[in-house]
């Protein structure tokens, strides 16, 4: 991955994206129309990874106006490039970004059963502080986890 590029999103990148979503979540994915409406939204930062055109990951921070808490919605590494630190380095640059806009504290939700993406969030010092029952179309529970910056 030597000319790997964390970069932010734009309109060339949506049927990518649409595609890494496809391919990374069996439910809960995020419409084309919402990517497209989130890259004009100035409280969001949708991140890519890319590797020549080949995009192998995204990131997408939501802020709140007057909020210093941040929240990551949603995290993919495309199946061909996981295990390689693409997800942690997706997470570095989410933490750095929401930083700069004077965020003190980014939040998250993940499916109970999700131990890949769990352990990549508690290895950065993500800790659980509740959980949502029924969160997800299939009924899973979703657990919180916050992260002081
Ligand atoms: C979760 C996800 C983003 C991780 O991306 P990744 O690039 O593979 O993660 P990394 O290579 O940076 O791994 C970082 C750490 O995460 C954990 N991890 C990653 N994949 C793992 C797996 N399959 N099993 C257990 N732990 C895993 C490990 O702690 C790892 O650290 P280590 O390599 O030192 O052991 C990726 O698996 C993915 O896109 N999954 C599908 C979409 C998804 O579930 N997104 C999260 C929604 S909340």
């Amino acid at each position: 991955m030597a000319d790997l590029r964390i970069r932010d999103a734009r309109a060339g990148d949506i049927d990518a994206l649409a595609g890494l979503e496809a391919a990374s979540f069996p439910g809960d994915r995020i419409p084309r129309a919402s990517f497209r409406r989130l890259l004009v939204r100035p409280s969001a930062a949708l991140r890519l990874a890319t590797s020549g055109d080949a995009l192998l990951g995204y990131s997408l921070l939501l802020f709140r106006k007057g909020s210093t808490l941040a929240r990551l919605y949603s995290i993919a590494v495309a199946r061909e490039a996981r295990s390689l630190g693409l997800g942690r380095r997706l997470m570095k640059d989410a933490e750095r970004i929401a930083r700069a806009r004077g965020c003190t504290r980014l939040r998250l939700e993940v499916r109970a059963d999700n131990a890949a993406a769990i352990r990549l969030y508690e290895a950065l010092g993500y800790r659980a502080f509740g959980r949502h029952p029924g969160y997800y179309e299939d009924g899973m529970e979703a657990i919180r986890l916050e992260r002081e910056l």
